[in-house]
């Protein structure tokens, strides 16, 4: 076994009771592979530990590296310049200021590093270093403040226009002045501006000199890119104009999110769960992604999006690959096993399209036990407002291992709990006695996010009575583990991709969902309504009942 995997037999530890195991050919066993934590030898078990220092040479699993896909295991130590646009707004404040420091503050950023934000809205320095100061008050409790301060002195100022090419000639002016000394540094542009806008920056990034020879500049791209496959082809267009895919890094959070990675990782680590997810056990897979908070000032955006744009063509649709995707050993294959997994996705065949679809809108109700009102009455929304709060979908794949299965997605605003889980239910068993249920499995990726098995059990007697037995692990962040823009920064700043969105995922995303927009953007097509604080409208219930199923609950 060891020719699989080489070069790892010095990064593998072995427990003190394996003393007796000294010779390299042992070692090199041991490392056969990364997944043998432990191993018999003469009647004892021994127990494996990687290396602290080994990470990156653990290459050659079927050409494969574990590590790759896990790369937060590394800090940064190439100097770098992180340009945000947009740094007057919403997501900058609310997440990346305080994800670059919570990388900063745990040690994981190199030395030399500088935080630019360029926006349009006039500020000094010290102003915006007050703004990016306190966003992170606002987000840690106790920042550490020694550790605030040097934070801080890296942080500048750009004002421009995102469309004016001397601006973006001055930026790169100050780039220069801020990198002097730096060895081999690189540069990453954030956009976290409207998408009608990401075209007019990538022009300017190259016209003003910003992408300099000899200098890697990486494009991070926030989701979601265009509002259709046609408007995503535009921007396709217009980065691609100027960067190679290599350049370009399609963001989606939920990809940075460690419950959601824990999705493929189940698969990975578990052959024997990977041999129960066929279509001969699955009876049908829920995807329910619920949230009690409604639209928190964003009206504006959200009034020209609406759920099942803003969740579906990228959160929703990633959660449906990485749970059918086959499992992917080698770092290079994987996004191209999660793009593929996607392309087998379609909707099924229906005469009408509200058997695949459902829409729905927040009426007034109470939340946690507040009252909040109904859509149409929040701030900046239009009053005749049709955009939707809440949609269900169902989809199928041709997955052969999957085919025939069934998946029903739903999602909403200002519903009863924070719930985002995968449920899958196994076929129901014959009649198997008093009290059984079906064996389901949820993996819980928001809210107390986890895993349950629920598996049956019969009670002592001569009754064939049962009763649920639940194997349940919450998630437990062992260590260190970072918020998803972190993870997901810190993977930018090492040219890592593996958990950023290629162009063509996004692409299929779009085109399997155009025709639900348009169908769900007529104004013949019924829009729901549900209050506020449910889970949903009652509609959803009647609809997946046509089907002879039900939404899953967790028992
Ligand atoms: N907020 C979130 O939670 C969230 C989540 C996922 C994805 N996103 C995506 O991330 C991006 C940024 O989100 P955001 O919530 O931060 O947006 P935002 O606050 O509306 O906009 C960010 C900044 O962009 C500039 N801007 C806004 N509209 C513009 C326009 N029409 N033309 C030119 N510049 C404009 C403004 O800065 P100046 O006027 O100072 O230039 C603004 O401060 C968007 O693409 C959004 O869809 C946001």
């Amino acid at each position: 076994m060891s020719h699989i995997f080489p070069h790892a037999r010095d990064c593998w530890g072995v427990d003190h009771r394996a003393s007796s195991l000294t010779t390299t050919r042992d070692s090199a066993m041991l490392c056969a592979d990364p997944s043998e934590t432990q191993f018999r030898r003469q009647e004892k078990v021994y127990v494996l530990y990687p290396k602290a220092d080994c990470a990156l040479a653990l290459k050659g699993y079927n050409g494969a590296s574990m590590v790759d896909l896990q790369s937060s295991l590394l800090s940064a130590s190439q100097p770098f310049s992180f340009v945000l646009f947009g740094a007057s707004g919403h997501l900058a404040q609310l997440k990346i200021y305080p994800a670059l420091y919570i990388l900063a503050e745990k040690g994981r950023l190199p030395d030399d590093y500088a935080l630019v934000g360029f926006a349009r809205s006039p500020m000094t320095d010290d102003e915006f270093r007050g703004m990016v100061e306190q966003s992170i008050r606002k987000d840690l409790i106790e920042p550490n403040e020694k550790k605030l301060a040097a934070f801080l002195e890296r942080v500048h100022y750009h004002q421009g226009n995102y469309d004016e090419e001397d601006d973006f000639a001055a930026l790169a002016k100050k780039l220069r002045g801020l990198e002097k000394g730096w060895k081999n540094p690189v540069r990453l542009a954030y956009y976290s501006v409207p998408p009608s806008v990401f075209g007019a920056i990538s022009e300017n990034l190259c016209k003003g000199g910003v992408h300099e020879e000899g200098i890697p500049l990486r494009n991070i791209v926030e989701k979601p890119v265009g509002g259709d496959l046609k408007s995503f082809e535009l921007i396709k267009k217009q980065l691609s104009s100027c960067f190679s895919d290599e350049e370009i890094y399609l963001l989606d959070h939920y990809l940075g999110k460690e419950a959601v990675r824990n999705v493929f990782y189940l698969r990975y680590a578990n052959p024997v769960l990977e041999r129960l997810f066929k279509n001969t056990l699955i009876e049908y897979v829920e995807i329910t992604a619920a949230e009690p908070g409604g639209i928190e000032q964003r009206a504006g955006y959200f009034e020209h999006t609406g759920t099942f744009r803003d969740m579906f063509q990228s959160h929703l649709m990633m959660a449906m690959a990485l749970l059918t995707m086959r499992v992917q050993h080698d770092a290079d294959g994987f996004r191209e096993s999660r793009a593929n997994a996607l392309s087998q996705l379609y909707l099924p065949p229906a005469t009408d399209m509200d058997d695949i679809v459902l829409q729905g809108q927040y009426a007034a109700g109470t939340v946690n036990g507040k009252s909040v009102p109904g859509y149409r009455e929040e701030q900046d929304v239009d009053p005749q407002s049709r955009t939707n709060t809440f949609a269900a979908l169902r989809l199928m794949t041709r997955i052969s291992r999957w085919e025939g299965v069934p998946f029903y997605l739903r999602s909403g605003k200002r519903l009863q709990k924070k719930e985002t889980r995968i449920s899958i239910q196994f076929q129901v068993p014959h009649a198997v006695g008093e009290g059984s249920t079906p064996n389901r499995l949820h993996v819980i990726l928001q809210g107390e996010a986890g895993m349950r098995f629920e598996l049956q059990t019969k009670l002592g007697g001569t009754e064939p009575v049962f009763r649920p037995l639940v194997l349940s692990d919450p998630l437990i962040c062992f260590g260190d583990c970072l918020p998803e823009h972190g993870m997901l920064l810190l993977e930018a700043i090492h040219g890592r991709k593996q958990w950023f969105l290629s162009f063509e995922e996004v692409q299929m995303s779009w085109r399997l969902l155009d025709p639900v927009q348009s169908h769900l953007s007529k104004d013949t097509t019924a829009l729901h309504e549900y209050p506020a604080g449910s889970m949903g409208p009652e509609a959803i219930h009647e609809w997946i009942g046509r089907d002879g199923r039900s939404w899953q609950e967790i028992a």
